[in-house]
């Protein structure tokens, strides 16, 4: 199965002030673009034809790293751009407010936790909240890794490689890494996952 670029589903200039139209357009048409048309001719001749995502991002990790890469980032930037809408942060869902208070302490706390995985990832990656053993979890992985290859269930996730920044936000990660839980998560497709993951 061929990977495809999905399109954005807001318009490039909606997420502003907080993400521009710019950030977006280079970042999917060009970015995650890359990715697709990268893993697509990585993906021939790999033997994980006809798997699906998901499959080709856990079989190929640590034995094909080209493929795994583009695999990894089309599946992370797939739900990237669902991660996030316009007005988006604010009230977290009844049912996932709760197991965030008992698993992680307060929702105040995964706030902060989240935000120093995204700042303290050295170089580029990504922080996530991830189900793991039946508990959330808040981790952080470099390049194109996810919770997936690390045994868990990726419910939400920050891209803090530059291009998803340095037009807006410069060097500032920390406040771009604000901006994205306070304004930009779309904490309802967040749930969705989570009660999938139950
Ligand atoms: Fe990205």
């Amino acid at each position: 199965m061929a990977f495809e670029l999905p399109a954005l589903p807001y318009a490039y200039d909606a997420l502003g002030p907080y993400m521009s139209a710019e950030t977006l357009e280079y970042h999917h048409d060009k970015h995650h673009q890359a990715y697709v048309t990268n893993g697509n001719k990585l993906l021939e001749g790999s033997g994980l034809e006809g798997k699906s995502l998901e499959e080709v991002v856990k079989e190929s990790y640590g034995k094909n790293a080209g493929l795994f890469n583009n695999a990894g980032q089309h599946y992370n930037h797939i739900h990237f751009w669902k991660w996030m809408k316009p007005n988006g942060g604010g009230a977290i869902p009844g049912e996932l407010e709760k197991a965030i208070i008992s698993d992680l302490g307060s929702v105040e706390k995964f706030r902060e936790d989240f935000l120093a995985a995204g700042a303290g990832q050295f170089g580029s990656g990504w922080c996530w909240l991830a189900v793991k053993d039946g508990k959330l979890t808040v981790m952080k992985t470099p390049n194109g890794e996810n919770p997936l290859v690390h045994g868990a269930t990726p419910l939400l996730g920050c891209d803090v490689w530059e291009h998803s920044y340095y037009i807006d936000y410069r060097n500032a990660r920390p406040k771009y890494l604000e901006a994205f839980f306070d304004h930009l998560v779309n904490w309802e497709y967040v749930a969705e996952l989570f009660g999938a993951a139950k």
